[in-house]
């Protein structure tokens, strides 16, 4: 169907996020079993834990899937010893995502052990990078994306960019994804997929707390900002997120515990200001934690199980798909898209 599709032996050029506190075993699967490309989040998982979540991802689907991982969080080390952990488990034809440029070793090993590596970046120097370390596809990442954002530029602008320098280069477009006609669109406009996060957070088999679930199906794109405050476990990146009490005062609260996630019978306390999501095992005042969330959110509305989610994805990606050899045609989306880049505005408190 496309280049993208065809690389990672998917039925719809879509993948699914991995995403701390939200892409657990049972999302990954479902989204891989309905033919997207469904990623397991690994973010601060130990080694031993994260072999053990690839096993049960394995056993749950017998079509492609990917773990992510989050190197810059993790430092180069942990990261590896992650990778040494989950490629023996995984499955041929299982690919590895990373969240910005991992390092050298780390883009060896995946190769080395046969698997796909999927890099997602913010710039052009960037792509240039990826490239060079062995990527099979580039995941580019615009400014309305959610979460930590790589870039400054908006997603079409960067898309133009990279397209024009690497007109051979898998493309994905990550943020601003939701409908079928938001990936037909970036197709028509040169990609050859997309990747979606928000999307995915509200439906039935994301772990993400009750309250974030509920809080993207109402948001609106406006209900967003792009803010450097939650930046206790993952600092120096700007990240976009649901607007709470904390983003829309001035005043700075003290860094204290706000609430506590329960892991394997384990209780992690959670300061204010933590990069930390809340799942279904966060409780206190998760309010005032950090909601992830991308501008997409407008058209995000799906509570179903993935399978639902997907299969409308690619319905209205077939009947919106223009193919990219006759003329992009006209936009499928209602959402009117920028037309010149803009910068970004971040709150820097
Ligand atoms: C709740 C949430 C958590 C995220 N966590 C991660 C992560 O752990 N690793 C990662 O590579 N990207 C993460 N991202 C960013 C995504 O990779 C991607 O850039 C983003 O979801 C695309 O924009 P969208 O959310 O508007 O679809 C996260 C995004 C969201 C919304």
């Amino acid at each position: 169907m496309t280049r993208l599709a065809d690389r990672l032996g998917l039925a719809l050029p879509l993948l699914q996020a991995g995403m701390g506190a939200v892409a657990g075993p049972e999302l990954c699967a479902a989204v891989s079993r309905a033919g997207a490309g469904g990623t397991l989040a690994l973010y601060k998982e130990p080694p031993a834990r994260a072999a053990r979540l690839v096993r049960e991802v394995a056993a749950a689907t017998p079509r492609p899937f990917g773990v992510n991982v989050v190197p810059e969080v993790t430092g180069p080390a942990t990261c590896l010893e992650q990778l040494r952990a989950v490629l023996p488990e995984l499955p041929r034809g299982a690919f590895v995502t990373s969240f910005g440029l991992p390092d050298a070793d780390v883009a060896r090993a995946v190769r080395a052990a046969g698997h796909p590596l999927v890099i997602q970046v913010g710039t052009l120097a960037e792509a240039d990078a990826a490239l060079g370390l062995g990527a099979a596809v580039l995941v580019l990442q615009g400014t309305e994306a959610g979460g930590h954002l790589l870039g400054r530029l908006p997603g079409d602008r960067l898309l133009a960019e990279v397209r024009a320098r690497h007109p051979h280069a898998v493309l994905a477009v990550a943020g601003g994804i939701a409908t079928g006609g938001d990936l037909a669109d970036a197709v028509a406009r040169g990609a050859d997929g997309a990747m979606a996060g928000t999307l995915f957070v509200p439906v039935a088999e994301s772990t993400a707390h009750p309250t974030f679930k509920r809080r993207v199906v109402e948001a609106m794109a406006d209900d967003t900002v792009i803010t450097s405050l939650f930046r206790i476990g993952w600092p120096h990146r700007p990240h976009r997120v649901l607007h709470n009490s904390l983003t829309t005062t001035d005043q700075r609260a003290p860094a204290t515990f706000i609430a506590t996630t329960r892991v394997d019978g384990r209780e992690h306390p959670i300061p204010r200001y933590s990069a930390a999501a809340p799942g279904n095992g966060t409780t206190g005042r998760v309010g005032e934690m950090a909601m992830y969330c991308g501008r997409s959110c407008t058209r995000v509305t799906d509570r179903h199980p993935a399978a639902v989610t997907v299969a409308r994805m690619s319905q209205e990606y077939e009947s919106a798909h223009r193919p990219r050899a006759t003329s992009p045609g006209p936009s499928t989306n209602t959402t009117a898209r920028k037309r010149l880049p803009k910068p970004i505005r971040i709150q820097e408190r």
